[in-house]
């Protein structure tokens, strides 16, 4: 029998172990802020953005909502970035990436201050990270460790292949995997598009974190028997649908479901981790700036 790991039951329990420091913030007067930014009109984006907005006011967070045009000059960014800084009210920031291509990403993001940084990409932070000293965890990366222990996954001593290499996933996914703690302790190893021969290092993996931006890249051939399988990948592909889209993961779920003991769904696995874990860095935020 496959496990379906069930990502918005467990993103739901996070969210219920929020409430109790929402609740001793909201009696020293302090409501937890988080602000988001996006400057795109990508769908895909606005959809993430809104999704963030809505959690944030269902477990009593102020959301701190800023749009701004594709065309906004780079500038007007990054000042609205220091206000936010100067705002006390606001105890998180998130700029939703990517931004449009004449604002420089590492600019906007070293200009946040890095004790709101609840997306943990400022330097500052992958260096605490690295040092294994984390302040904020990345979320996605954070989430699929909670996934993995709530499904009672053992990290330490397995052969765990991240496929990508990005800032916002692969890269934090692989650090938090080898620290020397809970939800570490595992042997890593990073593919990406550069790869030689990607199923021979899938085959040796008993966990597989699939982030690489493609869609249903690791069939279940690539697979070893009961390998637990955690599908990162939200990807829009051309459907013969009213939306004329629908998601798929980095996985294909069916060959794959064959093999694993346990896998994520896509939709509802790691996604709503992610948000969860969003919530999370920012009630962290608020208790450390009001501490
Ligand atoms: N774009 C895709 N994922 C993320 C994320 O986790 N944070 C931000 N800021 N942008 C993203």
């Amino acid at each position: 029998m496959t496990t379906i790991i069930d990502g918005n039951a467990v993103a739901e329990e996070i969210r219920d172990g929020l409430s109790d420091a929402i609740d001793a913030l909201d009696e020293a007067g302090v409501k937890p802020g988080l602000a988001t930014v996006l400057m795109s009109d990508d769908p895909a984006s606005e959809t993430y953005v809104s999704m963030k907005q809505r959690d944030c006011e269902e477990v009593g967070i102020e959301a701190f909502d800023y749009e701004l045009d594709p065309e906004t000059p780079a500038d007007e960014l990054y000042s609205l970035v220091d206000d936010l800084n100067d705002d006390d009210e606001v105890h998180g920031i998130l700029v939703q990436m990517p931004v449009p291509d004449h604002v420089d990403d590492r600019t906007v993001l070293r200009r946040i201050d890095p004790a709101k940084d609840v997306d943990g990409f400022h330097p500052e932070n992958v260096g605490r990270l690295v040092a294994g000293d984390a302040r904020f965890k990345p979320c996605t990366p954070h989430g699929v460790q909670k996934l993995l222990a709530a499904a009672d996954v053992e990290t330490e001593g397995a052969d765990v292949v991240v496929v990508g290499r990005s800032d916002i996933v692969g890269k934090p996914m692989a650090n938090l995997l080898i620290q020397k703690a809970e939800g570490g302790n595992a042997t890593v190893t990073v593919c990406h598009s550069r790869t030689d021969d990607l199923a021979a290092k899938t085959r040796e993996a008993d966990i597989v974190v699939a982030a690489a931006g493609v869609p249903e890249l690791v069939t279940g051939d690539m697979l070893s028997e009961d390998v637990v399988v955690i599908d990162v990948g939200v990807n829009r592909v051309d459907a013969d649908n009213e939306k004329g889209y629908e998601l798929v993961g980095d996985v294909e779920f069916e060959s794959a479901k064959e093999k694993a003991s346990a896998i994520t769904p896509v939709p509802g696995g790691v996604g709503p981790m992610t948000r969860a874990m969003l919530l999370w860095n920012t009630v962290k935020a608020a208790a450390e700036a009001e501490g």
